[in-house]
């Protein structure tokens, strides 16, 4: 029987290793505070350069501090030549667009002294979507769109990824989702930043180290296949049969149930406002329709299902319906949470160096112990 000293935690559940005024989760309630705010009074209503600067500084700027931060992001967006060529490269082999982004992101201070921990956190929150775009516009046989830096960070985005100016309400669509998943406690890549700036090591490395645990199935997955769940039953009907067929098969229904929320995901609900706005502006609310649909069923059959476990709505359901509905390409939803989570890491490793304190955790040894050497040829 371990003692309470070599008691293994396993996954880190449950343990506090941090304290943070960056954000808050109460997955009883449903409550998620970002910066102080309510996450619905943060998300419809910020940029995503307010809610980065929010976070970074713990309040909001003055009109002249954002328009000075705005400006400054905006001219930290163009990359070099010789990481367009990696992307270009990273898109004809078919790399997914996470390994596009950690390439791109770990190559963010080239052509750049080496930087404080705020100018490194500038730089690749303004390049994160520069990098996006390159190896998507790569991908679909085209040339990248410069950044411009008379958009905003949500609008020149979109306009990287297609070469024209997006409309305001797919601007604000797009700025409602960035706001809504720019920090979410202590998530596997924020602990991640924590830990590689924790060595004194610096904020491009720990931004590159993230995405690799974003990258992950376990993490930031889910809403590529939420998208292709939903356009099935958009294209043949019958959402109740799917959601029985696939419970029947013994898998899970993707977009539904949470580690920690017990309730509905306080994203999901904000994220599906957002939706709604956006579909019913650009008149296209048929596919719209088949989600809140496809929800309502998913939800009562699934109580069926577990009656002993809440399985309710995530973050990732209306993630597909609110990216697919403002033009974001469904190979795309992963690394555009990553160009909002962005702001969150460089936000945490900047709390962490401002109370560093090396996190080195330790395992519970379980192996053999006193083996005698063979020498190679006699084994
Ligand atoms: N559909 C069907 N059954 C489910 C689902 C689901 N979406 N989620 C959980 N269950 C069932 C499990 O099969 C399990 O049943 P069992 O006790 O008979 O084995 C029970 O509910 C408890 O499941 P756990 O795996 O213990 O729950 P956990 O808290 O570990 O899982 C998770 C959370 C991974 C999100 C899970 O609900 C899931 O796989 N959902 C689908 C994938 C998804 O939407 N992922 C995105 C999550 S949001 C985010 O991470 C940003």
């Amino acid at each position: 029987m371990p003692t309470d000293d070599q008691q293994v935690h396993r996954g880190l559940e449950g343990i506090a290793v941090a304290e943070t005024r960056l954000s808050s989760i109460d997955g009883e309630a449903g409550e998620l505070v970002i910066g102080g705010f309510p996450l619905d009074e943060l998300a419809a209503n910020a940029t995503y350069e307010e809610s980065v600067f929010l976070l970074w500084n713990d309040r909001l700027p003055t009109a002249d501090e954002l328009a000075d931060f705005r400006t400054d992001l905006a001219a930290r967006r163009a990359i070099d030549d010789e990481v367009r060529e990696v992307l270009r490269r990273a898109a004809a082999e078919g790399k997914p667009a996470m390994d596009a982004l950690r390439m791109g992101a770990a190559a963010a201070n080239l052509g750049s002294d080496d930087g404080d921990p705020e100018t490194d956190a500038r730089r690749v929150v303004a390049a994160f979507p520069t990098i996006v775009a390159t190896y998507w516009r790569y991908r679909q046989g085209e040339e990248p769109v410069a950044p411009r830096e008379d958009l905003g960070h949500a609008a020149n985005y979109l306009y990287m990824l297609t070469g024209e100016e997006p409309t305001d309400a797919a601007v604000r669509g797009l700025e409602t989702y960035l706001n809504t998943v720019v920090d979410h406690g202590l998530n596997a890549s924020t602990f991640t930043a924590r830990v590689v700036v924790s060595t004194e090591s610096d904020v491009v490395s720990a931004a590159t180290a993230a995405v690799g645990t974003l990258k992950g199935p376990l993490h930031g997955g889910a809403p590529g296949p939420v998208l292709d769940m939903l356009t099935e039953v958009h294209e043949r009907g019958d959402p109740e049969a799917y959601v029985r067929e696939t419970l029947d098969a013994g898998e899970r229904l993707m977009g539904f149930g949470h580690r920690v929320y017990r309730v509905r995901d306080p994203r999901a609900s904000v994220l599906s406002s957002a939706a709604e706005r956006f579909y019913e502006a650009s008149g296209d609310d048929d596919f719209f329709e088949t989600v809140q649909s496809f929800e309502d069923v998913a939800v009562d059959v699934l109580a069926e299902h577990k009656p002993d476990r809440s399985l309710e709505t995530n973050v990732e359901f209306y993630t597909a319906a609110l990216l697919h509905g403002v033009g974001v390409p469904r190979d795309l939803f992963t690394a555009t949470f990553g160009v909002s989570r962005v702001g969150g890491w460089t936000a945490h490793c900047l709390e962490q160096l401002e109370d560093n304190r090396l996190v080195r955790p330790r395992a519970r040894y379980v192996g053999d112990a006193g083996r005698t050497w063979t020498p190679a040829k006699e084994r």
